[in-house]
C-alpha cells in the first residue's frame, strides 16, 4: 500500500497528497492534538524546559511536568503510580521484560500487538505460550499445563487490527482460579472504552483487576508517549527495574504537557468523550441506513469489508476522503477492509458524506 504523505491538519481536516481531506482513519479518536488549549501548553512548555529534556532519568532525572504527569495517568488508572515511556512500544517492551525471569511463562493473545510480543521475546529465558484470539477456553488448557511457574497473562484491551475488545470478565474469572498477572494494553481504550472513557477496567466494572496497566499518550490524548501504572503491591513482581525507563532519554516535555493538559481537558469536559461516542453511533447508523457492512462495533475501530482496495482507498483520497486500509479476521480468514475511526470532531453532516459516497464507491454491500 502507498505510503500516504500528510501536509498539514487541523482537527479532522487535513491536506494528505495533495487532497483536501475529512480524516476517517486516526487514532487521534478526540481530536486533541490539534487542540488550541493543548498546543498553547505544548509551546508553554517548549520555552520553559526546551525540546529535549536532556538526559535519561537514570542520569539527569526527571522534570516537575513528568512527575506531574506521571501521577494524573495513574490518577485516570486508579493506580498508586505510573511510569512514563518515550512511546506505548517502549512501555509494553519494558513492562513485559521487567516481569522475566526463567521461571516466567508469558500467555499471548495470538492477535497481540508486536510490542507485547517483542517485550516478552526479551526476557532471559522466560517462555512464550500464544493462545487462539480471545478464547479462553485454549487460555486456560495452557495455564493447566503450567501450574507452579511464574504466569503472565498479556492482552490488549482493544485489538488493533481487528477492532474487537478483550473478554475481561472471563480473564477476571479465570484470575480467580488460576494464579497469574495481569497485563492490560490500554492503547486504544484509554479515552475510548468505558462509560465515562477510562477503559476497559470501568467497561466491565473490574476496577483494579490488571497488575500492570499499559498505554499510550499517542491516541486518543493526542500527545506522543507511553505509561506503566501499577499499585505497590504489584510491584513485587518486577523482577528488575524499567531499564527502558533508566536508560533512554525521557520524553520531550512539550509531549508531556500535551499529554497532561489533554488529559485534564478530557477529564473536565465530559462533552468530549459524548462526542466520540455519537460521531461512532453516527457512522454505524449512516452505514446501515446504507446496508453497508461494519464487521465489529466493540471499540472506535470500525471495519468495512471492501473488495478492490486500493481502487477504493486511491477514489476515496481524490474525492476528500483520507481512510487506511486493514486485513482484519472475517470467519476466520483475513480479508481487506477500511479501517474507519470516528473522531470527536466529526459533523453529522462529515459522516453522511462519508457514508453516502462509500454507499457509491466499491464497497461490498451486505445481501
Ligand atoms: C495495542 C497497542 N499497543 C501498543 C502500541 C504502541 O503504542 P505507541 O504508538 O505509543 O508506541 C500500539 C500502537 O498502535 C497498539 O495498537
Amino acid at each position: 500500500m502507498k505510503t500516504r504523505i500528510l501536509q498539514k491538519r487541523s482537527g479532522c481536516r487535513g491536506v494528505v497528497d495533495g487532497r483536501d481531506v475529512i480524516i476517517f482513519s486516526s487514532n487521534d479518536y478526540l481530536g486533541l492534538s490539534c487542540h488550541p488549549e493543548i498546543i498553547k501548553a505544548a509551546s508553554e512548555a517548549a520555552k520553559r524546559y526546551g525540546i529535549g529534556t536532556g538526559g535519561a532519568p537514570g542520569t539527569t532525572g526527571t522534570t516537575d511536568l513528568h512527575q506531574e504527569l506521571s501521577r494524573a495517568i495513574a490518577d485516570l488508572k486508579s493506580r498508586e503510580k505510573a511510569v512514563l515511556f518515550p512511546s506505548g512500544y517502549q512501555a509494553n517492551i519494558a513492562i513485559h521484560n521487567s516481569l522475566a525471569s526463567p521461571e516466567t511463562v508469558y500467555y499471548l493473545d495470538k492477535r497481540h500487538h508486536p510490542s507485547a510480543v517483542d517485550g516478552a521475546r526479551l526476557g532471559s529465558g522466560s517462555e512464550i505460550i500464544r493462545f487462539n484470539h480471545n478464547d479462553l477456553t485454549d487460555l486456560e488448557d495452557k495455564l493447566k499445563s503450567s501450574e507452579g511457574r511464574t504466569n503472565v497473562v498479556s492482552l490488549p484491551s482493544v485489538f488493533t487490527v481487528d477492532g474487537d475488545i478483550a473478554p475481561l470478565d472471563k480473564i477476571a474469572d479465570l484470575k480467580s482460579k488460576h494464579d497469574f498477572s495481569l497485563i492490560l494494553d490500554e492503547a486504544h481504550a484509554t479515552g475510548c472504552v468505558g462509560k465515562s472513557g477510562h477503559g476497559l477496567e470501568e467497561h466491565f466494572n473490574l476496577h483494579g483487576v490488571a497488575d500492570f496497566i499499559m498505554g499510550s499518550f499517542s491516541k486518543a490524548l493526542g500527545s506522543q508517549g507511553g505509561f506503566v501504572a501499577y499499585n505497590s503491591i504489584s510491584e513485587k513482581q518486577l523482577k528488575s527495574g524499567f531499564r527502558q525507563f533508566s536508560y533512554s532519554t525521557s520524553l520531550s516535555t512539550v509531549s508531556v504537557a500535551a499529554a497532561l493538559k489533554a488529559l485534564r481537558i478530557f477529564k473536565s469536559d465530559e462533552d468530549l468523550y459524548k462526542s466520540l461516542q455519537k460521531a461512532k453511533s453516527s457512522i454505524i447508523e449512516e452505514c446501515r441506513k446504507q446496508n453497508i457492512e461494519i464487521i465489529s462495533h466493540e471499540s472506535m475501530i470500525l471495519l468495512v469489508p471492501c473488495e478492490n482496495l486500493t481502487e477504493a482507498l486511491e477514489k476515496l483520497l481524490e474525492d476528500g476522503f483520507f481512510v487506511v486500509p486493514a486485513k482484519a479476521y472475517i470467519n476466520d480468514r483475513r480479508q481487506d477492509c477500511l479501517r474507519i475511526t470516528p473522531m470527536s470532531l466529526h459533523s453529522g453532516n462529515d459522516i453522511k458524506a462519508f457514508a453516502d459516497y462509500i454507499a457509491k464507491s466499491v464497497i461490498q454491500k451486505r445481501s
